[in-house]
């Protein structure tokens, strides 16, 4: 299988690569930090068929389409690349805010301009998004990373019902807490944080059965949505308790 995945210089994304690596697939790696990205493929150059590497800030859109635009007969791609401003009480800024949906949802369109006609053209591809548990309850200290995932998943579903006549399945993937460098950087209690190489391992598997939603883990996912459940007045007390 052709596989690119963007984000893949560190966390989820580097252990994506990991483990799609295999005498079977070609991997395209995407991110900002080459130095990673070299590292990865040397670790990596032995078990895999090939690996290309793509350096591109997913934000600059222009200089990322033309990176996309030579990439053909792909099977999957995953869209992994996205960052959070941390947890803070602070107002974010219009200029953080912005960049945030440039990463996490704009950049993801800007991919798929180019995808999409290939794969409806080959009739097959999957597409897969990282969402987040967060997209499904808004954290006050989060609440701009929540909105982005939100907008994700809106995306992801349209894209689903436009193009599952044509071969192309949509999978998307909303974590709960995972270790890699956006967790590394939140110093309170992470309820069921699993290890970067469980996360992944339940990814891949939801990838390998065409889950169109995939949540996790469980136990996570069934305490948000009991709360979301609750009167509004009490799910407001709680997440503010909670915050
Ligand atoms: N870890 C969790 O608990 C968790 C839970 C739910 C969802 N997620 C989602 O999982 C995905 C991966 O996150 P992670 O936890 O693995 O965090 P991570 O270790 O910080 O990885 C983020 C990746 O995104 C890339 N990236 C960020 N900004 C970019 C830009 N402007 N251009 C190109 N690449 C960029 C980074 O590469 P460079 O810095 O090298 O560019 C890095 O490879 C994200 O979408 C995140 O929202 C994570």
């Amino acid at each position: 299988m052709k596989i690119l995945i963007t984000g893949a210089s560190s966390g989820l994304g580097a252990e994506l690569a990991r483990q799609y690596a295999s005498s079977q697939n070609e991997l395209i790696l995407l991110a900002r930090r080459e130095d990673k990205l070299f590292k990865l493929r040397s670790e990596l150059f032995e078990i895999t068929k090939s690996i290309d590497i793509i350096v591109a800030d997913v934000t600059d859109f222009t200089t990322l389409q033309e990176k996309i635009k030579p990439i053909n007969n792909l099977d999957i791609v995953i869209l992994n690349a996205g960052i959070s401003l941390g947890h803070s009480d602070e107002i974010p800024t219009i200029a953080e805010f912005k960049n945030l949906y440039d990463v996490n949802v704009l950049s993801n369109h800007a991919i798929l301009e180019i995808l999409l006609p290939k794969f409806k053209e080959q009739q097959s591809g999957k597409i897969v998004f990282i969402s987040s548990l967060a997209s499904l309850i808004s954290m006050p200290s989060s609440k701009v990373y929540s909105s982005s995932k939100r907008a994700l998943n809106a995306y992801a579903e349209g894209i689903r019902y436009k193009y599952n006549k044509y071969g192309i399945k949509v999978i998307n993937i909303l974590p709960g807490f995972v270790k890699s460098e956006l967790t590394d950087k939140n110093d309170f209690n992470m309820p069921f944080i699993l290890s970067t190489q469980d996360g992944v391992k339940r990814i891949k598997k939801a990838i390998e059965k065409n889950k169109r939603i995939y949540v996790f883990p469980l136990r996570f996912y069934l305490i948000i949505r009991a709360l979301n459940l609750l009167p509004k007045f009490l799910r407001e007390k709680i997440v503010n308790s909670v915050n």
